[in-house]
């Protein structure tokens, strides 16, 4: 049995009056053994974040790291000042940074393993393209993304795949539950196939304008172990219903 994770990414949104929102969170689910919430806000709100979430059974994740342990990189934040803040996790390798930012897959498996090494649970994301999509590709270039944004040491306990069609996000478009099937499954044989029991035991998020009225139809998928939430989880009263269609 696989934990589920509803993991919520506030991207570049959110200041210290929005931490509101964990104490609301906490108030309308029952955490529950079975399933994990996760809340990434941004750096400057972590350790404020961790403070506030502490004995609600709320996690904490930052959104980004690099992949240095420390050094010359202005504006950067390693693993350790993450794990500092008392955060548990990170996301690495979202479209919004792989594009923006220029990350590859090399880059991306970097800062997973610095993530492994400050013991964070990486969140590595992965996603197509529309255009890759409709050229039939999605399959190869997400076992391609898969392939090199892992680092070897991936466990189930030290990372989380997200998958999360580019073409989705933020897009109120949704794939039809066989497509997130199709891809689900496709990834959960290519992590067995690399890291056997572990890869049957590693959770596969599904992110992209996943809503209160969407989860749960997306939530039947046998390999779809929680979602990687971006606008919907930055109001209680929008993740809330979310988290409890997981459970
Ligand atoms: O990381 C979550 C994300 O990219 C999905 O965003 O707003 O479509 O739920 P959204």
């Amino acid at each position: 049995m696989r934990r589920k994770l509803a993991a919520g990414n506030w991207k570049m949104n959110g200041l210290a009056a929005s931490l509101k929102e964990l104490a609301a969170l906490a108030q309308a689910i029952t955490a529950d053994d079975q399933t994990g919430i996760l809340i990434c806000p941004p750096a400057p709100l972590l350790y404020r974040a961790s403070e506030a979430a502490k004995g609600t059974g709320i996690s904490i994740g930052a959104q980004d790291c690099h992949g240095d342990a420390d050094g010359a990189y202005t504006g950067d934040i390693s693993a350790a000042m993450i794990a500092d803040t008392g955060a548990t996790h990170v996301i690495v390798g979202h479209s919004e940074r792989r594009e923006a930012h220029h990350e590859d897959d090399a880059e991306v498996r970097g800062k997973a393993r610095a993530a492994h090494a400050c013991d964070l649970t990486a969140i590595i994301c992965i996603g197509e393209t529309e255009a890759e999509r409709e050229a039939g590709n999605t399959l190869d270039i997400l076992a391609g993304q898969l392939a090199g944004s892992c680092p070897d040491n991936a466990t189930a306990a030290n990372t989380v795949i997200a998958y999360e069609p580019i073409w989705a996000i933020g897009t109120g478009r949704v794939p039809t539950l066989e497509q997130i099937v199709e891809v689900h499954d496709h990834l959960r044989a290519k992590l067995i196939a690399r890291f056997g029991d572990e890869g049957h035991a590693m959770r596969l998020l599904y992110g992209g304008s996943v809503k209160p009225d969407n989860a749960a139809t997306i939530f039947k998928a046998d390999n779809v172990d929680g979602a990687l939430v971006g606008g919907a989880s930055l109001k209680a009263t929008d993740f809330a219903p979310i988290i409890t269609a997981l459970q």
